[in-house]
């Protein structure tokens, strides 16, 4: 096999090495139940307990208010469902805000409120750089509204939400405020004091943890129904034998994230400018999409004229690099992307689309050859599509 360039690490990261050693006493020697009484279960509740306190060290919240959860999309899930039953019963609060521009684990999840247990729906407007509007967010929200949820960052276009002053807003109207930070958590601020969030989604599997666990910060108060029924694991908010290995490394990756933070984006930065450089200087009819500045360090979208994203990652792969478009969980999918048609882009457009997001093992070299491999494969794809007379 010839060279390969991984440049997919908003789709998922490999698990870090010293994140594999953290965990892997806990899947032989300390194999207990966190939930038996005896010692084997007792070293395993300690693992998870001092895995709640780091990550409740670097939300900056209480330790009570962390919920482990098997993904980012069952915390969306659990946001949602959780605390917009809640309010549906005990307030008759039945509507909720949300964005065209989410992840289906929340678009989805409120549409399924609406369809099957009478909920309603508002979605704020986006700019074309994918910003959520606040004075149309402010509109939005209503006396009845139960939860409004935003994306922190998003997954397609890289953009940065407003988070704070989103939140600040809902909470003076009343209403409960979620936000998805799968994408932004390992480089952007999980303050939750200072984003002011009643409720924020994580999955490790983003920040060089490993696959099949999530957290859910549940602010102290917020009414939150048990989307899992069970046990009364998680102080009675989901049910199911807590992961203890997978809790571990959650743990783990997200301290080492936020330890080497600086260097991690620094490096992230540097890259990821370079691509947007190299790509922008040699192929013609090229757009970045998302916001130039508010976005990711590690994220860089475009949209390229006449060109089918789909058969642009066919011929990448062949050529070693490993992209995606618009979304890991649309590739395969003909259909364009919810996200850049609600950004304004037409269908055309918008199957044009290729994200490349960079990590801590991608070099300059890496970067260089994605870039011929692109200019090359674009090139390829116009020529043969003017040979059709398409
Ligand atoms: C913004 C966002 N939210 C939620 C998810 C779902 O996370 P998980 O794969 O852990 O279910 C993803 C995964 O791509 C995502 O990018």
């Amino acid at each position: 096999m010839g060279r390969s360039v991984y440049l997919d690490y908003s789709a998922t990261t490999p698990t870090d090495a010293r994140v594999v050693e953290a965990m892997m006493p806990y899947f032989t020697t300390f194999f207990g139940n966190a939930s038996s009484a005896h010692r084997y279960g007792r070293k395993a509740e300690q693992a998870v307990e001092d895995a709640r306190a780091t990550i409740a060290r670097l939300l900056h919240c209480k330790h009570e208010e962390v919920v482990f959860t098997s993904c980012g999309s069952e915390s969306n899930n659990l946001a949602l469902r959780g605390a917009g039953v809640a309010r549906k019963q005990r307030e008759g609060r039945g509507h909720l805000v949300t964005t065209p521009i989410e992840h289906s684990a929340v678009g989805k999840t409120v549409d399924v409120l609406c369809d099957t247990m009478g909920f309603t729906k508002s979605l704020v407007s986006v700019s074309r750089d994918g910003r959520v509007d606040s004075e149309a967010f402010v509109e939005t929200l209503r006396e009845d509204t139960a939860v409004a949820s935003v994306i922190y960052a998003n997954n397609e276009v890289g953009t940065v939400q407003p988070i704070a002053q989103l939140a600040a807003v809902a909470r003076q109207k009343g209403v409960l405020f979620h936000t998805d930070a799968v994408q932004a958590a390992g480089q952007l601020s999980l303050d939750v004091r200072e984003l002011g969030v009643d409720m924020m989604s994580l999955s490790a599997h983003k920040f060089y943890g490993p696959k099949g666990v999530g957290a859910l910060y549940v602010r102290e108060g917020v009414p939150l129904v048990p989307s899992q029924s069970g046990g009364s694991h998680e102080g009675g908010r989901r049910a199911g034998t807590l992961n203890t290995p997978l809790i571990v490394g959650m743990a783990k990756a997200l301290q080492l994230a936020y330890e080497e933070r600086e260097q991690r984006l620094a490096h992230y930065l540097h890259l990821r400018n370079m691509l947007k450089e190299g790509i922008l200087s040699r192929v013609s009819d090229v757009e970045v999409t998302g916001h130039p500045e508010q976005r990711l360090p590690s994220h860089i979208s475009f949209i390229f004229g006449g060109i089918d994203g789909n058969q642009l990652l066919m011929h990448l792969d062949i050529r070693g690099v490993a992209a995606s478009s618009a979304s890991a969980c649309k590739t395969g999918n003909p259909e364009p992307s919810g996200v850049l048609l609600a950004l304004g882009y037409s269908r055309e457009q918008a199957l044009g689309s290729l994200r490349l997001s960079v990590g801590q093992d991608t070099t300059e070299d890496d970067v260089i050859f994605a870039i011929d491999a692109i200019v090359d494969a674009v090139t390829a794809l116009r020529k043969l599509k003017a040979s059709l007379g398409r």
